[in-house]
């Protein structure tokens, strides 16, 4: 068989719904690829514990087995894709692969977020590639746009919605007016949400992708542990729609900013004028919004997570991949788009304790005269301003809630605010709080 007609050769890792839509792409768009690459790409092996169940897709023969290394050790695998997730024997099979002499292709973001040095210098030491367009933004190619379109830029911010399950309950508690238990049971039921959710609804998941997106707007790499990190669980139908009444709307949103010689990073809800692209974003799309020193604002917009999308970000690193082997440029860009970087190899994390931003406060108080300014001085010892003031009803004897959005201040002060306005007696519950961002 000529070269070209052996094409290049891929062995995936995985046969879930990535690995799925993955076999899909390339076998419905044989000939698309073959066209953008100049040489088949064939399937060679297909690893997963579960080769009995009938995925929809028609397999070439004789490729399925549940032995994962026998497929990274194939010598007609050029191209190794780890679909497998988690951070075991997923990080077994890359290094293998690395060691082996195989360019990689993850969809992996925790594995990257959590070992990504050692898993990419490997792979530079190796000479062989590594792609990991699938990791964040699903189908949205912002992997490559950091490393490439935007490469020419100093970023200053990225403010990014890279986590579809909780952009769809927030959607649905702000277009419904539900509560978060009822909407995640919903998400639950439709298989949007997983059994337990917590590596989505607690910002974990977001941390990671946010991890990755740092690495490639610095060149640095942030261990996820380093990034503060709040979830949603604790938002509530009558926080949402105050923050509507105040001009806001409520988005996880993994934010980084450049902070002197350092990177403040954190995710947590926050609230961003109704009218900014982002409050747009709904369901369960994702989007990033990127500022470089000179294109300005940048939006990447599309679905964060499903099949087809996430194959199609997988694919596209195989085609990038593929390219290169022919063409003799395996590793001409390394992997995190840095040659040289002016931080070393970690990124200096500011202070979460520096952050400063405005705040909403929701207290929740006993409706006396005095409770309002007792709450006010507590803050202004603690520096911080009140912009505006809101309380709705009055009902003799019992709570009110009363809303507050302040100017900007500083988060270890507002903590200390929050410390001391709860041990106020007429304040009857933990005060919420959410971050606001008006200038993204
Ligand atoms: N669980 C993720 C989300 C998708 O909800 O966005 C995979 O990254």
């Amino acid at each position: 068989m000529s070269d070209s007609e052996k094409g290049i050769g891929v062995g995936i890792l995985g046969f879930g719904t990535v690995g799925t839509g993955t076999v899909k792409l390339l076998l419905e768009n044989a000939e698309h690829l073959r066209r953008r690459v100049g040489v088949p790409i064939r399937i060679r092996g297909i690893a997963d514990l579960d080769v009995g169940r009938d995925r929809g897709v028609a397999v070439p023969e004789g490729v399925l087995t549940t032995d994962g290394f026998q497929v990274v050790r194939n010598p007609e695998v050029q191209i190794v894709i780890e679909l497998i997730g988690g951070t075991g024997i997923a990080r077994d099979f890359l290094l293998e692969a690395i060691r082996r002499g195989k360019s990689v292709v993850t969809a992996n973001k925790a594995l990257l977020a959590e070992h990504g040095p050692e898993i990419t210098r490997a792979a530079q030491a190796a000479g062989v590639d590594i792609g990991f367009e699938a990791s964040v933004g699903g189908g949205i190619p912002i992997i490559r746009t950091l490393r490439e379109g935007l490469a020419a830029n100093r970023i200053q911010a990225i403010y990014g919605i890279i986590n579809g399950t909780c952009n769809y309950i927030l959607t649905r508690m702000t277009q419904e007016g539900k509560a978060y238990p009822e909407v995640l049971a919903e998400a639950q039921k439709i298989g949007l949400a997983e059994a337990d959710p917590s590596f989505d609804v607690d910002g974990i998941d977001s941390a990671h992708k946010l991890a990755i997106l740092v690495w490639l707007a610095t060149g640095a790499y942030i261990p996820p542990k380093e990034i503060f990190v709040e979830g949603i669980r604790d938002l509530s139908a009558l926080d949402i729609a105050f923050a509507r009444e105040f001009g806001y709307a409520i988005k996880l949103l993994a934010i980084a900013k450049e902070k002197g010689g350092g990177v403040e990073v954190r995710v947590h809800p926050t609230m961003i004028p109704s009218d900014h692209l982002l409050a747009t974003v709904g369901g369960a799309d994702n989007a990033i919004y990127v500022k470089g020193d000179f294109v300005g604002s940048s939006l990447s917009y599309g679905q964060g997570a499903g099949m087809r999308p996430t194959a199609s970000a997988v694919v596209s690193d195989v085609i990038e991949i593929a390219r290169n082997l022919r063409g003799g440029g395996v590793g001409r860009i390394p992997p995190s788009g840095f040659f040289l970087h002016d931080r070393g190899d970690t990124a200096m994390v500011s202070p979460f304790d520096d952050v400063r931003c405005e705040y909403y406060l929701r207290f929740q108080v006993v409706d006396k005269p005095g409770v309002l300014s007792k709450i006010a001085g507590a803050l202004g010892a603690h520096s911080i301003s009140i912009s505006s003031v809101i309380q709705k009803g009055r009902k003799e004897e019992s709570a009110v809630p009363i809303f507050i959005v302040t100017h900007h201040a500083k988060e270890s002060d507002m903590r200390a605010a929050l410390a001391e306005t709860d041990r106020l007696p007429d304040v009857l519950d933990r005060t919420r709080m959410i971050r606001i961002e008006n200038n993204l």
